[in-house]
């Protein structure tokens, strides 16, 4: 049962009553859908991520200060929808690297560097065979573009870089900064934070540096 009349009732409330269920119902399967979309996502960048076992947990560390910081920044639900496989889906690129690449200790080799620059593309080309998924593709994309323009794979710069891009970038960077990794040890997250500001202006959007220190603090 999901609602009631009192008698007498006319032919018009009763209609309105069972449009208003309708309209319920609908808004529930297209909860139900999403929540099966994010599932299988979840999934696919879980599979990816056990290739890389120094960075176990990064996805879903990624992905809930990436809604942090868009609350904080007020984004609207629809972009914080999308938002939130775009941080799942990120490095989904990487499926291309090699497992001895990723776990690799000293430097990488030239070849190698290359494989590490094409993730990004490589994960917007399986984004973009996928209608739901496609909208997240600046997430993909984006995330290892610097402010300075020093970034890959364009080199854009400053507001040029799509704010999806420059939020993700924020916060895969302070979690890879306080994660152990092979090549490097983690740092404590006030070392971090400190880092991020340094960094600001330099790979980072400084609002949005400003923005993601305030939130984490909070
Ligand atoms: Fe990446």
């Amino acid at each position: 049962m999901d609602d009631y009349l009192f008698k007498p009732f006319d032919a018009w409330e009763l209609i309105e009553a069972v449009r208003t269920r309708l309209e319920r119902r609908k808004v529930i399967e297209l909860f139900d859908t999403r929540a099966a979309h994010l599932q299988t996502v979840v999934m696919l960048a879980n599979v990816i991520e056990t290739r890389d076992p120094y960075t176990a947990g990064h996805v879903d560390r990624v992905r809930r200060l990436a809604l942090s910081m868009a609350y904080a920044l007020n984004w609207n639900t629809e972009d914080i929808v999308i938002l939130e496989f775009g941080a799942i889906l990120h490095d989904v690129g990487k499926i291309i690297v090699p497992r001895q690449v990723l776990q690799k200790i000293g430097p990488l080799n030239d070849e190698e560097w290359k494989m590490i620059h094409e993730h990004p593309h490589i994960g917007a080309q399986i984004l973009d065979g996928v209608d739901h998924l496609r909208p997240a593709i600046s997430y993909v994309l984006y995330h290892h573009e610097w402010w300075n323009g020093k970034g890959y794979p364009y080199g854009l710069k400053g507001a040029d870089i799509p704010r999806e891009g420059r939020l993700l970038a924020i916060v895969d960077a302070f979690d890879a900064m306080t994660s152990d990794r092979p090549y490097c040890r983690s740092v404590s997250v006030d070392e971090a934070l400190t880092e991020m500001r340094k960094q600001s202006g330099v790979c980072f959007d400084p609002e949005m540096v400003d923005v993601f220190i305030r939130s984490y603090k909070r």
